[in-house]
């Protein structure tokens, strides 16, 4: 996560709109915040997470760490992240949409990021993002971890795997023209997250 945030400091300017598409706890949304306020209470995030837990988590977390006026530059919906579109101003207003795949930590395990519906969150946040606007997504190939039941430890590797794939291929489709699509994986790790990044151009 730190590499991944010091990738956002050198995207995002003070004043930016920026998506959180994945809120969880709200850990990534708090440092989005953090970069896009300015003392006019320009900036704003938008956050989104399909559990009312997770917005629940992520506004607790919010409110103990943001003044008031900060905290009034973050809006949090409980939608799917393919809806991205339905809760933002317009095309071409976005400076970073980030996703962090997955469950959300210390919650419903079962509840997960699924390929169908990321695709169409990606196909939406290519959209919204204005040129020099980054995609960021943490994609985790390998076991979900945590205590899990045994037919869920064989399934999950499988989910993530595949939605990690779904991903590439997107990225991979993107014209070089408009995109500059590229993702950081550990070679002595080969079970910890990629991360995958889309530029536009
Ligand atoms: C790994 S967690 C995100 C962690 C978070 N970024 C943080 O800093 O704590 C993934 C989150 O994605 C959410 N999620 C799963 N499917 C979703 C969907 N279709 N739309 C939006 N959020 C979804 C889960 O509920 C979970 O909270």
């Amino acid at each position: 996560m730190l590499l991944i945030c010091r990738l956002w400091k050198h995207v995002i300017r003070k004043g930016d709109t920026v998506v959180d598409a994945t809120c969880g706890n709200g850990n990534d949304t708090l440092a989005m915040a953090n970069m896009v306020k300015d003392e006019l209470g320009k900036g704003c995030v938008y956050g989104m997470d399909i559990q009312k837990d997770a917005i629940k988590n992520t506004s607790f977390l919010l409110d103990v760490s943001l003044n008031p006026i900060e905290r009034k530059c973050v809006k949090l919906f409980s939608i799917c992240h393919s809806r991205m579109a339905e809760v933002l101003p317009q095309k071409n207003s976005v400076r970073l949409v980030a996703f962090n795949l997955g469950y959300l930590p210390g919650g419903n395990k079962t509840i997960i990021t699924k390929s169908d519906t990321t695709k169409l969150a990606l196909k939406a946040a290519k959209e919204l993002l204005v040129p020099g606007g980054v995609i960021s997504i943490v994609a985790y190939v390998g076991h979900p971890g945590g205590r899990l039941v045994v037919l869920y430890r064989f399934v999950a590797p499988c989910i993530c795997r595949e939605e990690y794939e779904t991903v590439q291929a997107f990225a991979s489709e993107l014209p070089v023209e408009c995109w500059v699509c590229s993702q950081i994986q550990m070679l002595n790790r080969p079970l910890a997250p990629v991360l995958l990044f889309m530029f536009k151009r």
